[in-house]
C-alpha cells in the first residue's frame, strides 16, 4: 500500500479529500488472509418490534430491507464480541497469543469512553506483545480502520495486524423512537492482515470527511458538548439521532461517486469487479449504488435482511458471506464502501488472494 498522502481538493483551506500518493509507491501492500464474525444469538424480528412500536414487518422490509437483527443479551458488550471474532479468526488461522502485533478497532460503542476497547480486547484474550487502540468513525470505522492497520504491514512496522469492526448499537438505540430503533443491530467482525504476493492485496483508497453534515446523525450527550447528567438522560439525548432522509440522499450519492474515481483511477469499470462489499445501512441505498454504477445487483454484497446495520461490523459480516459463499476467486478485484456519520465516506480496492 502506498503512505504518502496527498489532500485534494477543498477551496480557501476547506481541505476534506485523501487520496494516497501513487507517485511514491511503497512496492509492498497489505492483503487481507483471514477473516471471522460474531453476532449474538438472539434474533429480533420485525414482527417483535412491532409489538411495541407503531410500525409494522412490512413498513420496515419495504423501506429498508430489513427483517430481523441481532441483539445481545445482558452482560454482552462491544468488547466481549470483539474478543469472539477475533478469538475465532485467530483459531481459524492457527494464531497463538504471541503472534497478532497490532489490534485496531473500530467501534462507535465503545465499552466506556476509555480505556479503550482494544485494550479489554487484548485483556480478554491475553495477547501477548500487541499494542492498539480505537477508532471512530461510525459506518466508515472499519474501512478506515482496514486503511490505517494495511500502513504497519505496508511500512514493514508490523507482520500481522488485526482489525476489528464491532458495535452493540442496542446500547445507543432509543427503544421508544420508531425511526432509528427498526435500523440497527449488534455485531463484530476482525480481518487479518498480512503481507500480500505482489500484485495482491489492498490496492488503493479514496477516503474524505465532510463535518458540515455532523448534525444530521449523531448522539447529543455524553460527551464533552454536552457531559450526562439526569436532564439529559430524561431528554433522550444519550440515544443516537438521524434525520433519515438527509443521510439516505448523501449516502445513495456518496456511495457511488467514491466507487466511481476509485475505479477511474485504476481505468476499471463497475463490471470488472467480482463484488462489492457496501456498508449495510438500507437495500434502497444498495440496489440505487448498484444502478448508478451499472453493476448487477446480485454482485453487491448484501446481509442486511439479516443482521440490521451493525455499523462497523457490516463490512466484516459481509464480507464474511461473501467469503464463505465461495464468491471471491484469487485475483478477483472487490471494493468496499461505506458512507457513515460524521459524514465519513470512504471506498477501498483490493485485489483478492
Ligand atoms: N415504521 C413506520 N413508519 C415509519 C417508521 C417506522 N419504523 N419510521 C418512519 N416512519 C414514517 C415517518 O414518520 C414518515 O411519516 P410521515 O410521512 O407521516 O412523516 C414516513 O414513515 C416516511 O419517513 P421517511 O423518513 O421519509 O422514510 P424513508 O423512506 O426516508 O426511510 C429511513 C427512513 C429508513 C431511515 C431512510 O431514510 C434511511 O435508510 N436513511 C439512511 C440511513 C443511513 O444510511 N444511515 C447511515 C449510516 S448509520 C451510522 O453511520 C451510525
Amino acid at each position: 500500500m502506498t503512505v504518502g498522502l496527498r489532500m485534494v481538493g477543498g477551496m480557501g483551506g476547506n481541505i476534506t479529500s485523501c487520496m494516497p500518493d501513487t507517485s511514491r509507491a511503497n512496492p509492498r501492500r497489505a492483503a487481507i488472509t483471514g477473516v471471522a464474525t460474531y453476532v449474538p444469538d438472539r434474533v429480533v424480528a420485525n414482527a417483535e418490534l412491532a409489538r411495541t412500536l407503531d410500525t409494522s414487518d412490512e413498513w420496515i422490509i419495504t423501506r429498508t430491507g430489513i427483517r430481523e437483527r441481532r441483539i445481545g443479551a445482558p452482560g454482552e458488550t462491544t468488547s466481549t464480541m470483539g474478543a469472539e471474532a477475533v478469538r475465532r479468526l485467530m483459531a481459524a488461522r492457527n494464531l497463538g497469543p504471541r503472534d497478532v502485533d497490532v489490534l485496531v478497532v473500530a467501534t462507535v460503542t465503545p465499552d466506556m469512553l476509555f480505556p479503550a476497547t482494544a485494550c479489554l480486547i487484548q485483556d480478554r484474550l491475553g495477547l501477548e506483545n500487541v499494542w492498539g487502540f480505537d477508532l471512530s468513525a461510525a459506518c466508515s470505522g472499519f474501512l478506515y480502520a482496514l486503511t490505517t492497520g494495511a500502513q504497519f504491514v505496508a511500512s514493514g512496522a508490523h507482520r500481522r495486524v488485526v482489525v476489528v469492526g464491532a458495535d452493540l448499537m442496542s446500547a445507543i438505540i432509543d427503544p421508544l423512537d420508531r425511526t432509528t430503533a427498526v435500523l440497527f443491530g449488534d455485531g463484530a467482525g476482525a480481518v487479518l492482515l498480512e503481507e500480500a504476493e505482489p500484485g495482491y492485496g489492498i490496492l488503493d483508497f479514496v477516503h474524505r470527511v465532510d463535518g458540515s453534515g455532523a448534525s444530521d446523525l449523531m448522539m447529543p450527550a455524553g460527551g464533552s458538548l454536552k457531559p450526562a447528567t439526569t436532564g439529559t438522560v430524561a431528554a433522550r439525548e444519550h440515544y443516537l439521532k438521524q434525520n433519515g432522509r438527509t443521510v439516505f440522499k448523501f449516502a445513495v450519492s456518496q456511495m457511488a461517486g467514491s466507487v466511481e474515481r476509485l475505479l477511474e483511477r485504476h481505468a476499471l469499470r463497475a463490471t470488472d469487479l467480482a463484488a462489492v462489499i457496501p456498508h449495510q445501512a438500507n437495500q434502497r441505498i444498495l440496489d440505487a449504488t448498484a444502478d448508478r454504477l451499472g453493476l448487477p445487483r446480485e454482485r453487491m454484497a448484501s446481509v442486511i435482511a439479516r443482521f440490521g446495520n451493525t455499523t462497523a461490523a457490516t463490512l466484516p459480516l459481509a464480507l464474511d458471506d461473501v467469503v464463505r459463499g465461495g464468491k471471491l476467486k484469487r485475483g478477483d478485484l472487490v471494493v468496499f464502501v461505506a458512507v457513515g456519520a460524521g459524514f465519513t465516506i470512504g471506498s477501498t480496492l483490493v485485489r483478492w488472494s
